[in-house]
Formats: structure tokens, C-alpha cells, sequence
């Protein structure tokens, strides 16, 4: 049975039970500023399961729910977590109880007709055992006992089961189901037997029924809610399975092309388990963020967008190390195959996916290798790296946490993760540019004073250009938060009048008060606008173009990954403090902004 049959049958199954079936909503909660993404399929319901009446005015609801869940990212590309998957759910808004969402959930897991045609001798079960804020829930109990021998119905406490969204709204005790994922079968199990093999993934959880009548507030139950609801969820990865006889997601028809089409343009031929871990991972980043590009997520450095960014690179950051033979954005196909039926939004929005996908892929390829080079640089000898280091790594090659604790680990490091945060808070601000920032530019930090100097050497280097002639091209440069060092191709020491033009040129263009915009363009594009630019380098295909001026007072125009200042009235008072030779044909300008 497909993934598509699996979904299709699950909302048929409850549809024949009254339920309105509803479409997923988007991966973005709507008036919900808790949670960045929906991570569960109860998360767009809150409003209804507090006792608000649903639109439809149905008090049966199903579906199947976008979710992204990316707290267990360490634990991806194992047998069983994805940061993406979609939640199958079904619905009760002071409907029906316990009785009935037991039953179905029976039924559906086993029936052959309707259902999954599942072994139930491979079922396991788990309730509530009671706590102070609820009794023991030998309701339920007595109700799964009608199905499944008595002796593989587990009590547990409010860790396992007692679900709630987050620290407020609705919630209750649950019934988790688990199936037995090994080839030979384990059989009865003692309590103690059964969270063995759950630890060792022998049997994975594929369901799970919230009898949802409490209330939560700031973490504490606070009370019975004014109905008593049913709140179901289901993964269907997880489903499909064990419905396919599987012992991981990553082979089931939901992945394995993914995982099939990275091994394909994988060069590193060397299939160790370690390779096929990495697989997995690029896989599940990518599938995740293409679904969160068509819901309208872009790579950024805050909220949403800081999230998708870290999926995108780190897969970057695999495909380097797994030699892949395309880009990443060649592979959006395959993940948009997969879902052709059930989401046919993605197909529709594939070119716009494509392109946001190689925007940030080539974008990060840029500062991909030196930033490796900086961290073996900076963590040579060591055995923990500082918040302040990871931090710099971050700012000034873009790389996410995930990518520095990964080739840290590779080497037996620390990171001190904590500290990364709060380094990362201090520079929220300056680290909205921070990743941008091209790494020849010689920025020492992304601080609001190197940010002007950076902006300084692209007038200067159009003011030496106007004043020497078009052969002067910038060499390189390298700012602090103390002053400016620009070096740049020609062959004689500067006069005074020259040096005396070139700051007025400078400090005529501060005053005139130019805005400072980028746009990102395909490399021809770019070229036809005629920038100045590094062209030794290596760009990828699409390159970010700064300008500065608009109009008939556009003065510069450059190749460059920024950041820069928003105008260039920002930069305050521009002073040569000396010129001098470099090597042969090269020149160096220390300069100041007072
Ligand atoms: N809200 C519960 C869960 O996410 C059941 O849907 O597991």
C-alpha cells in the first residue's frame, strides 16, 4: 500500500464516521505567535478544542496537517525522526470519547477492508497511570482491553503520557499505540521489556489518542475545559512503515526516491552507515524545505527564516562532503514527484522553490570552503570552541550551529552551544546582515563601524577609478573597527593632489547622501550592468549586485555580498592617512572615517 492510499484511507475511514474532512493548513500558524511552525496537527485547532465552534460547524474534523518539527534535529536521518512529516488526525469537539476514538483507532490500524490490514499481535499500548492532576485512566484501559490482551497495555506516568501543545491551552491523558518493527516478532513483553525495546526502536509509536477535557496555564493544569474533545495523531511516515514492512521512514515510498536520487549523484562511493545517514539527512532537509518555501518561507537570519537557512545549509554543507554531483535544486524534483497528488501546489510552484533553493545554495557555497578553513584554522590543538568562535563562524561564513557542532564532533570538540546563543542574541541585530557578508571583503566583524568602513571601500574604489584611471581594481582590503586598508592595482605612488581628489570624490559622494541597494541577479544579468567585481573569483550563477546612487547620481556599482549601510550619509567624515607600495603594480590606502 502507497503513502497515498495510507492518507486516502485514513480520511475515508473517518469521513464514513461523520467527520468533515478539512485541508491542511499552512506550516505557518496563523495568530499563533507560540510556535514558529505547526507541529502538530492539533496546533491550527486550538481555538476550537478551548470549546470555540469550528467554521465548518462540524463537530468531527479530519485531516491530514503539515508539521515541522526540527527539536529532535539530532536525531534525523535515524530510523524513525524526520523534521517534516505530515500528521493524519481525527477530530471530536465535545463529540464522541474514548470509547469510540479507541475503537477506530483499532479498527483502522487493523482492518484489512477499510483499514491498514496491521498485525494487531504486533500492537502495543500505553495509558495514563494518574497523577495529581488526573486519576489513573482505567477508562481507557478497559476499552483497549476489548482489543488487545491486557498484558500489552501499559500504565505510564504524565512523561509518556499526557499531552499538551506547549505550556498553555488544551490537553489531557493519552493512548500511545506502538508496533513491532522487528522481523522475528518480539511477542508478549513485561513493562520493563517493552521500554527496552522501545530505546532500541523495536517498536515505533504510530499513534497517538488525547482524551483532551484540562486546561494549562503557564504549565500548570488549571481545570476541566467546558467540553470533553478527542485529539488524534498520527505520522503517517511512521505509518507507511510499518505499513510497508519497513524498519525506518527513509525506505518508504515518502523518502526512499529522495534518499535513491542523492545516492545517485553522490561521487563518494564508499557506502559506509555514515554515508547513508548523510543521505538521509540531505534528504529530509531538502524535502523540508521545499514545503516551507511553498509556504512562503524564505532563508533569512531570524525566526522562520534563520530555521530554513539551517536546514539548507547543513545540507549544503553534506552535499559537499558527499561530493554531489548537482546541486541541491536539481533534486527538488524528485521530493515534488513524491506529493504530485497530494500537494499539487508544489508542483505548480516548483521553478519559485528551484530558485530560492540555489539563491541560498550558491550563496553559502561562496563562504562554504574558507569558512571550513577558518574553523580547522581556529580549532586546531583545541577541545572546546567558544560561543564567541562559533559565533564568528557564523557571522562571517554563514555557518549555522548545526554545521560547526557537526565538524566539531568529527573531531572529538566541544561547542559551547549556550554561548553561541547568547552571542547570537547580543548580535541579533548585526547578524540580519552578518551571514551576508562576502568573505573577501576583509571585514574583521560585522559591527556597525566595519559595516560603514565596508561601504567606504566601494567609493573609494570608484573614486580612485575616476580619478587614476579604469586599471585600478581593487586587491583586497581589510577593515577594523579602527580604520580602513584597501589595497588596489597601480603601478606609481600617488601625489598629493591625487590623494587630495580622491578623498574630496569620497566625501562629496558621504554628503550627497546616496542610497545604498542590492539586487541579487544571474551572473549575465549582473554582468550587463557592468560592476565593478572580483571576476578571479568564483561565483555561482546568481551574485548579489550593490549600487550606490540612484538615477543620474548612481555613482558605484559593485559585485558583493555586503553588508553595507543603507545610505551613505552613515559614513560620517572620510580621511587618507597614507598611501604606500604593496608589491609591484599593488598600492595600500589606510584611511579613517571620522
Ligand atoms: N496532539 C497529539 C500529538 O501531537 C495527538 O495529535 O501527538
Amino acid at each position: 500500500m502507497q503513502s497515498n492510499e495510507i492518507r486516502a484511507r485514513f480520511l475515508t475511514f473517518f469521513e464514513k464516521r461523520g467527520h468533515a474532512i478539512i485541508p491542511s493548513a499552512s506550516l505557518i500558524p496563523e495568530n499563533d505567535p507560540s510556535v514558529l511552525f505547526n507541529t502538530a496537527g492539533m496546533q491550527p485547532l486550538v481555538p476550537y478544542l478551548l470549546g470555540e465552534s469550528h467554521p465548518s460547524g462540524a463537530t468531527r474534523l479530519a485531516n491530514s496537517q503539515k508539521c515541522v518539527r526540527t527539536v529532535d534535529i539530532d536525531e534525523i536521518g535515524d530510523n524513525t525522526h524526520a523534521t517534516f512529516f505530515e500528521m493524519l488526525g481525527n477530530w471530536s469537539l465535545g463529540d464522541y470519547f474514548k470509547e469510540e476514538a479507541i475503537e477506530w483507532s483499532f479498527k483502522l490500524l487493523t482492518d484489512k477492508e477499510e483499514g491498514f490490514g496491521l498485525d494487531p499481535k504486533r500492537l502495543y499500548v500505553t495509558v495514563f497511570e494518574g497523577d495529581e492532576n488526573a486519576p489513573r485512566d482505567d477508562e481507557a484501559f478497559e476499552i483497549w482491553k476489548k482489543y488487545i490482551p491486557e498484558h500489552r497495555i501499559y500504565f505510564m506516568g504524565a512523561k509518556n503520557n499526557w499531552w499538551s501543545p506547549g505550556d498553555n491551552g488544551p490537553c489531557g491523558p493519552d493512548s500511545e499505540m506502538f508496533y513491532d518493527v522487528t522481523v522475528e516478532g518480539l511477542g508478549d513483553m513485561t513493562k520493563e521489556e517493552y521500554l527496552k525495546a522501545d530505546d532500541e526502536q523495536k517498536i515505533v509509536e504510530i499513534w497517538n489518542d488525547v482524551f483532551m477535557e484540562y486546561e494549562k496555564k503557564d504549565g500548570k493544569v488549571i481545570g476541566k475545559l467546558s467540553k470533553k474533545n478527542v485529539d488524534t495523531g498520527s505520522g503517517l511516515e511512521r505509518v507507511t512503515m510499518v505499513v510497508q514492512g519497513k524498519n525506518n521512514i527513509y525506505d518508504t515510498d515518502l523518502l526512499q526516491p529522495i534518499v535513491h536520487q542523492v545516492h545517485k549523484v553522490s561521487q563518494v562511493r564508499q557506502v559506509t552507515d555514515g554515508n547513508e545517514r548523510v543521505e538521509r539527512i540531505i534528504a529530509d532537509h531538502l524535502r523540508t524545505s521545499i514545503f516551507m518555501i511553498a509556504d512562503g518561507v524564505v532563508p533569512s537570519n531570524t525566526d522562520r527564516g534563520y530555521i530554513l537557512r539551517r536546514l539548507l545549509r547543513r545540507a549544503v554543507r553534506l552535499s559537499h562532503t558527499l561530493e554531489l554531483s548537482c546541486g541541491l535544486e536539481e533534486l527538488v524534483g524528485s521530493v515534488i514527484h513524491i506529493y504530485t497528488d497530494s500537494y499539487p501546489n508544489l508542483v505548480k510552484d516548483a521553478v519559485r522553490i528551484q530558485n530560492e533553493i540555489k539563491k541560498e545554495e550558491e550563496k553559502f557555497r561562496l563562504t562554504l570552503v574558507h569558512g571550513m578553513k577558518e574553523f580547522e584554522r581556529i580549532s586546531e590543538g583545541k577541545s572546546e570552541l567558544s560561543g564567541a568562535e562559533t559565533f564568528s563562524l557564523f557571522s562571517s561564513y554563514g555557518f549555522p550551529i548545526e554545521i560547526t557542532k557537526e565538524l566539531a564532533s568529527e573531531r572529538g570538540i566541544v561547542v559551547d552551544e549556550k554561548g553561541f546563543e547568547e552571542e547570537f542574541k547580543k548580535h541579533k541585530e548585526i547578524s540580519a546582515v552578518g551571514s551576508e557578508q562576502k568573505f573577501k571583503g576583509g571585514l574583521a566583524d560585522t559591527s556597525e563601524i566595519s559595516t560603514r568602513y565596508h561601504t567606504a571601500t566601494h567609493l573609494l574604489q570608484k573614486a580612485l577609478r575616476t580619478v587614476l584611471g579604469e586599471h585600478v581594481f581593487q586587491k583586497g582590503s581589510n577593515i577594523t573597527a579602527e580604520r580602513m586598508r584597501f589595497d588596489f592595482s597601480h603601478g606609481e605612488k600617488m601625489t598629493d593632489e591625487q590623494k587630495k581628489m580622491t578623498e574630496d570624490l569620497v566625501n562629496e559622494k558621504i554628503k550627497e547622501a546616496l542610497p545604498v541597494m542590492y539586487e541579487d541577479l544571474p551572473i549575465d544579468e549582473a554582468r550587463k550592468r557592468n560592476p565593478i567585481g572580483l571576476f578571479g573569483d568564483k561565483y555561482g550563477d546568481v551574485v548579489r549586485v550593490y549600487t550606490i546612487g540612484e538615477g543620474d547620481k548612481k555613482w558605484s556599482i559593485e559585485l558583493c555580498g555586503g553588508p553595507h549601510v543603507k545610505n551613505t550619509s552613515e559614513l560620517g567624515h572620510f580621511k587618507i592617512l597614507k598611501e604606500e607600495a604593496v608589491s609591484a603594480g599593488v598600492r595600500r590606502i589606510k584611511a579613517v572615517l571620522e
